[in-house]
């Protein structure tokens, strides 16, 4: 058995063998694993890396912040951060159907990154944080023909076209090993504990089409859900918990008015690699709390509901 700290003196000199005196690129999601990737990849080559970050504006309420200051401030590691909520917000106006919509960031990400890469003078490499599941569930689904479930986009497309090496150190490991990577290269508890985040962000929890305002709306009942979550001290417990913000409407009455509102949709899962998961089993009077806090403080939304589906036959995300 490897223990984490001789994965990654072995990950570091493979890296060094791989990659020679070479340029690596790393594209930054915002999320663990390819936080987790960067780091290492760092520690094995350091100014040969350069990170970049192509911030979609799908990001939840502070997200983008702490990646930037977290390699900027506490690692030193250079990055670009490359603002393009107006761009992605611009692609995805009018459009519903679930795969377009990620098709369209995982194309449009491409493209503001591979033009980043030519502005730091190309590289021969490009790193990504993929993981063993990854890997599998973008192939196909066990069991039967080799179907696409999702685009998932930060697997596949990218290199023949650019026309680079990859760099992919996490390729064998599942996502409670990069955690243990994580904290084993001192990354803050914190950030390696956060639950996965999708690519393509809150655009997949906003069935129908994503705008600007029911971002907003969304970011906010997030806030409240994930707030609650770990004030009850069930964040650890539980795989991912986010909400989505369905495109019905319902009636309600508040005060002694009408309301024609959202409908909000919360899903908790636990999972140990996201291939299969259960709904989570709040107690008693946590969803009717958060319920009503999300009614009360955010506007846009008079009806919460959850989402009790497990995977399969339902998916983690609902596009
Ligand atoms: P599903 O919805 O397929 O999700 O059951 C399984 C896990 O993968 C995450 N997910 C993604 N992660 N890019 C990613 O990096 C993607 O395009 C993507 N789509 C889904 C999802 O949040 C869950 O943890």
């Amino acid at each position: 058995d490897w223990t984490m700290a001789e994965f990654r003196a072995a990950k570091v000199a493979e890296i060094r063998t791989q990659v020679g005196s070479g340029r690596v690129i790393c594209g930054l999601s915002g999320g663990v694993d390819s936080a987790v990737a960067a780091v290492l990849i760092h520690e094995a080559i350091g100014e040969q890396l350069t990170c970049v970050f192509v911030d979609h504006g799908l990001m939840r309420t502070g997200e983008a912040e702490q990646v930037v200051s977290l390699f900027r401030n506490s690692y030193n590691i250079p990055l670009v951060h490359v603002n393009a909520e107006d761009t992605f917000l611009a692609g995805l106006a009018g459009e519903t159907d679930p795969e377009k919509k990620r098709k369209f960031i995982g194309g449009a990400f491409i493209d503001l990154f591979e033009e980043e890469a030519r502005k730091v003078g190309g590289a021969d490499f490009l790193a990504q944080g993929t993981l063993y599941p990854d890997v599998i569930e973008s192939v196909s689904f066990t069991g039967g023909p080799s179907v696409t479930i999702k685009s998932h986009h930060n697997v596949g497309g990218l290199p023949e076209r650019m026309n680079m090496q990859l760099v992919e150190p996490l390729r064998e490991l599942f996502k409670d090993e990069v955690r243990a990577l994580g904290m084993e290269l001192g990354l803050p508890q914190a950030f390696v504990g956060r639950h996965p985040f999708p690519g393509p962000g809150l655009a997949i929890r906003i069935p129908g089409e994503v705008t600007k305002e029911r971002c907003d709306i969304l970011r906010k009942a997030d806030a409240i859900y994930l707030e609650e979550i770990r004030a009850a001290g069930l964040y650890d417990t539980i795989w991912q918990a986010f909400a989505v913000l369905l495109p019905v409407r319902s009636v309600g009455v508040m005060g002694d008015g009408r309301t024609y509102d959202n409908v909000l949709a919360l899903r908790a899962v636990t999972s140990t690699d996201g291939m299969t998961a259960e709904a989570f089993q709040f107690p008693g009077d946590f969803l009717p709390r958060v319920a009503t806090r999300i009614v009360n403080e955010v506007k846009g939304i008079n009806r919460v509901t959850y989402d009790y589906t497990s995977k399969p036959p339902g998916t983690i995300e609902w596009e």
